[in-house]
């Protein structure tokens, strides 16, 4: 305690020291901490600040204090604040007076600057390679049932047929998007804030891109003030996990849906699903339900940091400290609900039967029957406005819109002829798709390669 409160007349109160205290949420910073004075006493010592003594004394207390966290788990301690003045304590204890050179042109403003960014661009790049897989399971389950072909929906609606492939290639995009955000947050965090000192820099000679270099860093600050306030990289990286847990509650919502007895197109093996304690015959997908409701969790932090963020005049504030604990939370659990997204995909079990059944609803054709009058040259508004009449007369009769014969059809619409059912052919109407990005069974065969490569 004497580190931190040289000067002062009484110790702490013990309830404000437990309260300003970040020692339990600064434990996954530990190891980044450490790398971060690791590499400021290297560029001290080559800055002429610290002799190589006292240099060497620090690599090998700070390796001791690694070595007793990795073995001691959950011990800094509140009394001493943080995790910056804990790691400082036990290398004292470690080195004795070597230690006390460490903290030259430094402060805590900068330090945790540098372990939160440092710590950031770590849950960055495991969220992408933990993406990039879900990535890969999506596109394996979507080459497992390339041939599949199911409902496509808009308003919760029966609206044209596809193939399932290109329905999770949707989901696979998503996440494309979900790792370009991820990679934007890891540009942003890294940028090294070291040698900002408190809020001013130093008079002391440092090089700030010394250190920038010895971290593997992309660039160094350009403003003291700007650097220990920065926590854009903060709100970048809960804007990209809240984007992803979007993105993983819609795939969850429509898995869900299509579990139901209603759908009926596909479900989960024992191994993924729950049981209920009343009902026996349930098989509930509770994973994904929580995949689901994760981004309640991930918009809420995202509101949290921001609101803590607004307020703050220029400089470091000790509020800056409750940006912390979210970033951890919701990197973890993302990490997590993208796991679980994962063996849920991996796992898929299609009923291709109850598909092909819901696929020969012939409503599903409506739009084709239209494109084949356009491509007769009946205008569009026109031919729309005769294939709606065709299915309002078919619903009124109690039949399908594939159940009209050939004179009923003409009396709507002259222009059609025999080809007419072959609009109704699922395989077709998906093989005639030749747009670009479409479900046509070419342009899909090409995205799943592109995917899949
Ligand atoms: N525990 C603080 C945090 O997490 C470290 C910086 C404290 N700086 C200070 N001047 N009190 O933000």
């Amino acid at each position: 305690m004497k580190v931190l409160r040289a000067g002062f007349s009484q110790k702490l109160d013990p309830t404000i020291s437990k309260f300003v205290s970040s020692a339990k949420d600064d434990e996954a910073l530990i190891e980044v901490d450490i790398k971060g004075s690791l590499a400021h006493a290297k560029m001290l010592h080559a800055c002429g600040l610290i002799e190589k003594e006292t240099l060497d004394e620090i690599i090998h207390g700070l390796g001791k204090v690694h070595e007793f966290y990795q073995n001691n788990g959950s011990v800094l301690e509140d009394e001493l604040e943080d995790v910056h003045m804990n790691v400082e304590t036990r290398l004292k204890e470690i080195i004795g007076g070597h230690a006390d050179h460490l903290h030259t042109a430094r402060s805590r403003n900068d330090q945790v600057a540098l372990d939160l960014r440092l710590y950031v661009l770590s849950q960055a790049n495991a969220l992408i390679e933990a993406v990039s897989k879900l990535m890969q399971s999506i596109g394996n389950c979507a080459k497992k049932h390339d041939q599949v072909l199911i409902p496509g929906y808009t308003h919760m609606q029966r609206a044209q047929p596809v193939h399932l492939s290109h329905s999770l290639l949707a989901f696979y995009e998503m996440l494309a998007r979900d790792i370009s955000r991820l990679e934007e947050t890891i540009k942003r965090a890294g940028v090294s804030p070291l040698g900002a000192c408190a809020l001013a820099g130093t008079s002391l000679p440092i090089d700030p891109k010394m250190t920038t270099k010895e971290l593997g860093l992309d660039a160094t600050f350009n403003n003291s003030i700007d650097a220990v306030l920065d926590r854009d990289f903060v709100m970048d990286i809960h804007y990209a996990c809240t984007t992803i847990a979007v993105h993983l509650s819609q795939m969850a919502e429509t898995l869900i849906t299509w579990m139901t007895a209603e759908f009926n197109f596909v479900s989960l093996p024992d191994n993924l699903t729950t049981a209920s304690s009343l009902m026996p015959q349930k098989k509930n997908p509770d994973g994904i339900e929580l995949v689901r409701s994760k981004c309640g969790l991930a918009l809420g932090e995202l509101v949290s940091v921001v609101t803590i963020l607004k307020g703050l005049p220029q400089g470091y504030n000790r509020d800056l400290q409750d940006t912390k604990p979210g970033v951890e939370r919701i990197t973890e659990v993302m990490l997590q609900a993208v796991a679980v997204m994962e063996i849920t995909f991996a796992n898929l079990k299609v009923n291709e039967e109850s598909l092909a059944e819901a696929v020969a609803d012939s409503g599903l054709y409506a739009t084709d029957l239209l494109e084949m009058l356009v491509k007769k040259g009946v205008p569009f508004r026109q031919a729309h406005s005769m294939v709606s009449e065709l299915a309002k007369g078919a619903g009124a009769k109690g039949k399908a819109l594939d159940q009209y014969s050939l004179e009923e059809y003409q009396s709507v619409c002259p222009q059609i002829d025999e080809n007419v059912y072959k609009c109704f052919v699922a395989k077709d109407s998906v093989a005639a798709k030749c747009s670009p990005g479409s479900t046509g069974t070419k342009k899909v065969a090409e995205a799943l390669a592109k995917a899949l490569a």
